[in-house]
């Protein structure tokens, strides 16, 4: 028995595959396009593990996909495989649409027809698990309860928009063909081998480099923050006890505004690897022009996976924090490999002249 797992050498998607494999779960093929965002070092642990095996392409090829379901036959699908980052999608949406639409779309029908012709057992216990993001709901006000899983989808971004279009399509498979579909919603994860263009790591890469901090708008903005070790333990619970069809939301039940996000990291610097100047990485700070249509919040109720199968976080955001900031302390060459040439054209193209 095996799974597949796509964008399985992406942020979320290695942490997945290394914690599956390390609590003893069947043979992983990873299907990875390896954009920018996708890193073989991040599964460089597993190197000839005979466990592992990595396919390099796209999940919109259907021949290439279909193969390796007819090849590998594994018993479910996991699919991480996305454009992930919001400012990316304001500044060039189309990669979204045709990997997060189309592609899931193709990896959807191939999916239908592998389980199609499976015999009954097999047919009924194989998965396609969906793994999806809270920004599908929209904005929520200061006082509205967080978002539970009824609620209506109001993505504000091309990339939330791009997401929400693949939980219809996800809904719609299981609801028009019977696929055994399960949907996660989560809110914002951070720890090892994140991409040092979103909000931890790079305010981690920034400080350390003496440059700007950057805040957009007036730092306000709240989101809710999982350690991803936590949000792979409930994809893998999901997958072993959750019912064909529903939707879970995956959540920290940890709010915080941006300005907080970036003062914990702060002070957690100051105390482990402090300045040489002795001042404080908090003057570092400084507030830059806000993303395009900024949702204000997200807040996720995660009870439906705590109810039903038991799940719950581990980490608060104090001890994800001390662990993430000594894994990126420990990993520099890392960070040095991926943020290479087409990297530095990103933050040139995102921050211009700030020094960020
Ligand atoms: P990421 O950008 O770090 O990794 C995405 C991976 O997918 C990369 O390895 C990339 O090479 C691969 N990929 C991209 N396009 C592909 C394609 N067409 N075919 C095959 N592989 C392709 O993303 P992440 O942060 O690890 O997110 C993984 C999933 O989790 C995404 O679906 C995302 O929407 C969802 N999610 C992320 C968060 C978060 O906070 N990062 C929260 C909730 C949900
Ligand atoms: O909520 C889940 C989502 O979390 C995932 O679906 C996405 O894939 C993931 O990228 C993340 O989206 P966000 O837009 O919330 O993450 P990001 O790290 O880009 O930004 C977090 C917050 O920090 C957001 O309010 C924007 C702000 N921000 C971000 C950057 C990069 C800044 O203030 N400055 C920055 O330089």
């Amino acid at each position: 028995m095996t799974i597949l797992v796509t964008g399985g050498a992406g942020f979320i998607g290695a942490n997945f595959v290394l914690d599956w494999l390390a609590a003893g779960g069947e043979p992983v093929v990873v299907l990875d396009k390896l954009t920018y965002a996708g890193n073989l070092d991040n599964l460089a642990a597993l190197r000839g593990d005979p466990r592992l095996v990595f396919v390099h392409g796209d999940i919109g090829d259907a021949a290439l996909v279909s193969g390796l379901l007819g090849r590998h036959a594994p018993r479910a699908v996991v699919h991480f495989a996305a454009e992930s980052h919001v400012d990316r999608s304001i500044a060039d949406p189309e990669a979204f649409i045709q990997t997060n639409v189309v592609g899931t779309y193709r990896l959807l029908n191939a999916a239908l027809t592998h389980w199609q012709a499976l015999p009954r057992p097999e047919a009924a216990a194989f998965r396609f698990l969906h793994v999806s993001t809270d920004e599908v709901y929209g904005s929520l006000a200061p006082d509205d309860p967080p978002f539970a899983e009824t609620h209506p989808h109001q993505p504000n971004s091309p990339y939330s928009a791009s997401k929400a279009a693949s939980d219809h399509l996800a809904r719609a498979w299981f609801h028009t063909y019977g696929l055994p579909v399960l949907t996660t919603n989560c809110s914002n994860n951070y720890g090892p081998f994140q991409f040092p263009e979103k909000l931890i790591p790079l305010i981690v890469r920034n400080a350390l480099a003496g440059k700007t901090l950057p805040i957009y708008g007036d730092g306000g903005n709240v989101r809710d923050w999982i350690y991803v070790a936590d949000h792979c333990a409930g994809v893998r619970r999901v997958l072993e006890a959750g019912r064909p069809g529903e939707i879970y939301n995956l959540g920290g039940n940890q709010e915080k505004t941006n300005l907080d996000v970036v003062r914990t990291v702060c002070a957690r610097l100051d105390a482990v690897r402090p300045r040489a100047d002795g001042r404080g990485y908090a003057e570092q700070i400084a507030f830059v022009k806000d993303r395009a249509g900024h949702d204000r919040r997200y807040g996720i109720d995660a009870r439906k996976a705590e109810r039903e199968l038991g799940w719950r976080p581990a980490e608060s955001f104090e001890t994800g924090i001390e662990k993430t900031i000594a894994w990126y302390l420990g990993h520099a060459e890392w960070v040095e490999k991926v943020t290479s040439g087409a990297y530095r054209d990103w933050m040139t193209q995102q921050y211009g002249g700030t020094g960020a």
